[in-house]
């Protein structure tokens, strides 16, 4: 593989990934897709002329790629499930298939996946909230979120690296406590609730008999190193230092990441264009440095400008030829014949 060369392709991914199928079986640890999502729209690129003191600058649009499917849903999931099924051999045992989409058809499409995939090889439904300003609607209520449905290759081997989010104002609220080493706040170490009313020994430790939810030598290990609170009513519980803490655990609910905005300097005017922070997360996640990523619906190249950034090596494509434009626009590298 050191004569790999990252690749940017026009075409259908299907044929992409028959013509490529060779370098690519078994080699790829990520695909990520973000394909289109049966939203019945047709996709522009906006693109923005310089004005200057005399006029404004002019707003240009020029079509990208069309999500309307004249067979309706059928057309649309067997367009999907094929593709998919070209998909699954290239992924390394270790590997997995990110798969973007929105309330439209995830629900299908995640049964498609389990057929191809295996049901014993999902590993999560994320939820990316995309926007802060849902439309208002007058029937239901506006969407606010989209889906990624996480599948392994083969679970047994399948791990991702815990990733954490910065603590924000709420969620640094609990440290409320603080002595010489810092902010600080309280874990219990005696069973609660349900737990108390299971068959605990309780034993005793340092004058307080409690179902303890530790054994006693990891209770003295923490009283040595002064990490033991003592309430005034003399119960116990555990200090735990903000400044020990890596960030917040990033569960299955993405609310962290904005989506691209129209002034911030990724913004290429590519109408489904994902932030990077998404990408970054997910290639943090789940690949090492040097891992192939395959992204067989590019749009603008978000993937292949993270993967490039993080030091992973990386093949795109993408059927329209205004999307594989912008992609050499943004990444300086031109396409590669199919
Ligand atoms: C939602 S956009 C991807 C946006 C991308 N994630 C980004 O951050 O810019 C979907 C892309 O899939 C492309 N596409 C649609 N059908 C395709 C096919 N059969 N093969 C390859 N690309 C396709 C469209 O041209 C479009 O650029």
């Amino acid at each position: 593989m050191s004569d790999w060369k990252n690749l940017i392709l026009h075409g259908d991914c299907l044929d992409v990934i028959k013509k490529h199928i060779d370098i690519l079986k078994g080699k790829v640890r990520l695909i990520y897709i973000d394909p289109p999502f049966f939203s019945g729209t047709d996709y522009t690129l906006k693109i923005r002329s310089d004005g200057d003191s005399q006029k404004a600058g002019n707003l240009q649009e020029e079509k990208t790629y069309s999500d309307k499917w004249e067979g309706g849903l059928q057309e649309y999931l067997d367009f999907m499930r094929v593709r998919l099924s070209a998909m699954k051999p290239l992924l390394k045992d270790n590997g997995s298939i990110w798969v973007h989409l929105d309330w439209h058809v995830s629900h299908y499409i995640k049964v498609i996946l389990d057929e191809i995939f295996e049901y014993s090889n999902f590993v999560n439904e994320i939820i990316w909230k995309r926007t802060n300003s849902p439309k208002a609607q007058s029937k239901g209520f506006g969407s606010q979120h989209d889906v990624i449905l996480l599948y392994a290759a083969n679970a047994s081997k399948f791990k991702t690296q815990q990733v954490y989010r910065e603590f924000d104002e709420k969620s640094r609220r609990p440290y409320s406590y603080k002595d010489e080493r810092g902010r600080f706040r309280l874990i219990e170490i005696e069973a609660q609730g349900i737990q108390r009313t299971e068959d605990r020994k309780q034993f005793e430790w340092r004058g307080r008999t409690a179902p303890y939810l530790y054994r006693k030598k990891i209770l003295d290990e923490w009283w040595e190193a002064g990490l033991i609170y003592t309430s005034k009513n003399g119960r116990y519980t555990k200090k735990q230092y903000l400044s020990e803490v890596p960030g917040i655990p990033v569960s299955d609910l993405w609310i962290d990441i904005s989506p691209v905005q129209g002034t911030s300097k990724e913004n290429t005017g590519f109408l489904t264009q994902k932030p990077e922070a998404l990408l970054e997360r997910i290639i943090d996640s789940s690949t090492d440095s040097d891992d192939i990523i395959a992204d067989f619906f590019a749009g603008s190249g978000t993937t292949a400008a993270v993967a490039e950034k993080m030091n992973r090596r990386w093949i795109i494509c993408d059927s329209s030829e205004a999307a594989i434009r912008v992609i050499e626009n943004r990444l300086g590298i031109s396409r590669t014949s199919l």
